[in-house]
């Protein structure tokens, strides 16, 4: 039987201001070290926009550290002139262990390609990162049959060139695009077929052990009514929570549905 530990991650996209985001890191991780004894059989990372980071990273320090903290994208290059852009070895810098790449709103308003994505990838493995891989379909991929052909293209192409030995700092976020902040999610049916869809992608390109090992989390309107049938699911090991990681108790609830389907 595979034993992963769900991981839920908070991606706080551009919102929050700077005591709101030192206030929200504080809560959550207050309410995870009261509920859960610091945080038992989940695993939970926030991303909040890059200029909070060493505040709510300060924050997360102090509690005594059941929260990780990572970047909500990385660049290609540990240095250089890219005005504008992070690299992996800053986030690293200023505390982070995770960065998302390839997040939809990444892939979809700001044009990233899936080469792109993968160069992303690797640059964070690169710098000693955990990085969370977003993949999934748009509504007319899904109503065109194309949802694991889709997934299996952006998973083939970021994770070429990945060694066997970084996978273990590789998590993947399914997250359907139509999903994602619009409220409505993929039956935990649905979703728990194309989990298993990536699981083989992965293990196709690994093997199976790699396949097994690998988390595998659900994003797309997960809230506290819905998390837990989703993480019940045997494929899915936790949430990319977006709209819902705003809210402290919401979050919390949320990692306290993922803590509970721990196997
Ligand atoms: P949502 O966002 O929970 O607001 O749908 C998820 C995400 O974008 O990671």
């Amino acid at each position: 039987m595979p034993s992963r530990k769900p991981i839920v991650g908070g991606n706080w996209k551009m919102y929050t201001t700077q005591d709101a985001a030192a206030g929200l890191a504080r809560d959550v991780a207050a309410g995870l070290i009261a509920g859960t004894g610091e945080g038992a059989g989940v695993e939970v990372v926030v991303f909040p926009p890059f200029p909070y980071l060493l505040t709510v990273g300060a924050v997360l320090r102090e509690r005594g550290g059941p929260v990780a903290l990572g970047g909500q994208d990385v660049w290609t290059q540990p240095e250089g002139a890219f005005t504008g852009e992070v690299s992996g070895e800053m986030l690293r810098d200023c505390g982070c262990t995770h960065a998302l790449v390839g997040h939809s709103e990444r892939r979809h308003v700001l044009g990233e390609s899936d080469e792109l994505v993968g160069e992303k990838l690797r640059a964070a493995l690169s710098a000693g990162l955990h990085a969370v891989l977003c993949v999934g379909e748009k509504l007319d991929e899904r109503e065109g049959g194309r949802t694991d052909a889709v997934n299996e293209r952006q998973l083939r192409a970021a994770l070429a060139g990945v060694g066997a030995g970084d996978l273990s700092r590789v998590v993947i976020a399914y997250e359907p695009v139509w999903a994602i902040g619009t409220g409505k999610t993929a039956t935990p049916e649905d979703a728990q077929r194309a989990h298993a869809a990536i699981r083989a992608v992965v293990a196709s390109m690994y093997d199976a052990d790699a396949a097994e090992a690998i988390r595998i989390q659900y994003g797309g309107s997960v809230k506290p009514g819905n998390a837990a049938e989703l993480f019940a699911q045997p494929d899915i090991d936790g949430g990319l929570i977006g709209g819902a990681s705003l809210q402290a108790s919401d979050f919390l609830a949320i990692c306290g549905a993922a803590g509970g389907s721990a196997r």
